[in-house]
């Protein structure tokens, strides 16, 4: 029997960085699709394109022969980047899902994953730090993050459409903040484990790191290989309603920022701003319906997936901070 083919998009990303790796580890043939090259390693793809799915031509290109997709391409980032570009992030990613999931059908692709997040919840059940965690019935009444969270759930329902008017199977995956070693650490983007690793790694022993919000919101976190195992679980169940998948390990901001600093072994001290973007009080996964379609939930605790975690940020701090060094240690030619 020829292995089967798979197409996973995002791949130059970081969850999909990590998916590429585990597809191939259980035999898969893959294609890594992206509209951009993996920042840090090179991706373990039998096959990279470079392509921009929010063109039709692109999604039509990057699903041929391929039996199954993992629809993981966004316009995404953490709560300072999705909460500051509600028409480009829509607008993008409307593009990408809904052609993505239309080329896949017109290809007779068997089955198709898409990657939404834990923003589809309502704000008014998230508005205190001692949440109750998040059932999937919740989801509506709606009341979703704006513009990112809305689209997420907005697609959930397309592939539910498609899966009722034309018996395509469909996979839905509500990822809960999930952190790991080659997520993104700078430039904007990056969620409040990796930034915090950064400041930790920056800082240090005595100084004070900045903290979006007052610290008392609170979050459960996802380490990257609970993250890809449970994806594979999802698509291989026959399940195709929306599950959760993150830990309902809740922790406070202010409490992550201590779990890091005791990695770093260094005394960090805490500024909390409450100016800058802080998301919803409080988010937890309910993990009831995870466990009875599959038997398993992501079991991780945060301060073992932090080690790693800090491990390759404070790598990456240094090996910048040499760079730059070597940079500004080059002597200028004066002009002759
Ligand atoms: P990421 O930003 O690292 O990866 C997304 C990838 O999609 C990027 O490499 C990006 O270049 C690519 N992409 C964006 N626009 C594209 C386009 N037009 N054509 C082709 N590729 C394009 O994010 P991630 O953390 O790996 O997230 C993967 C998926 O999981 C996304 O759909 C995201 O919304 C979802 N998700 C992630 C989290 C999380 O905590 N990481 C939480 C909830 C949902
Ligand atoms: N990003 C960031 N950077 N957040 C910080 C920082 C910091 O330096 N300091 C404290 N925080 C706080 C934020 O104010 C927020 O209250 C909390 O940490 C979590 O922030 P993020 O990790 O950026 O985002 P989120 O949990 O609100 O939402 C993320 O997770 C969703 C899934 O659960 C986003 O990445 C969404 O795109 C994703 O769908």
């Amino acid at each position: 029997m020829s292995k089967k083919s798979v197409l996973v998009t995002g791949a130059g990303g970081f969850i999909g960085f990590h998916l590429v790796n585990y597809l191939k580890d259980r035999g898969y043939w893959v294609r890594g699709v992206d509209i951009k090259d993996p920042e840090y390693q090179a991706s373990a793809a039998d096959e990279f394109r470079i392509l921009d799915l929010r063109e039709m031509d692109d999604c039509r290109e990057a699903v041929q022969g391929m039996d199954e997709v993992y629809n993981l391409a966004a316009d995404m980032g953490g709560i300072g980047y999705i909460s500051g570009a509600h028409a480009s992030i829509t607008f993008n990613n409307t593009m990408i899902s809904a052609q993505m999931l239309k080329a896949a059908y017109d290809a007779k692709v068997q089955r198709f994953l898409f990657s939404s997040s834990a923003c589809v919840y309502p704000q008014y059940l998230q508005d205190v730090p001692s949440v109750v965690p998040l059932k999937e019935d919740d989801a509506f009444p709606a009341d979703p993050e704006p513009g990112y969270g809305l689209e997420k759930l907005y697609t959930e329902k397309l592939c539910e459409y498609f899966t009722q008017d034309y018996g395509f199977q469909t996979r839905l995956v509500r990822f809960h903040n999930v952190y790991g070693p080659l997520g993104t650490w700078d430039g904007g983007k990056e969620k409040a484990p990796a930034a915090i690793c950064r400041k930790v790694a920056m800082a240090k022993s005595g100084e004070t790191i900045e903290v979006w919000g007052d610290g008392k919101q609170t979050r459960s976190f996802m380490y990257i290989d609970d993250c890809v195992e449970g994806i594979y679980r999802i698509m291989r169940s026959d399940y195709s309603g929306p599950l959760n998948l993150g830990t309902d390990e809740l922790v406070d901001v202010s409490g992550l920022v201590d779990i890091i600093a005791g990695i770093s072994g260094k005394t960090i001290h805490k500024r909390f701003n409450t100016n800058r973007p802080q998301g919803v009080r409080g988010r937890n996964s309910d993990n009831n319906r995870l466990r009875e379609v599959l038997g398993w939930e992501p079991s991780i605790h945060l301060s073992q997936g932090l080690i790693p975690t800090y491990a390759w940020i404070s790598g990456e701090v240094k090996a910048r901070a040499e760079r730059e060094a070597g940079i500004a240690h080059i002597p200028t030619i004066a002009a002759q």
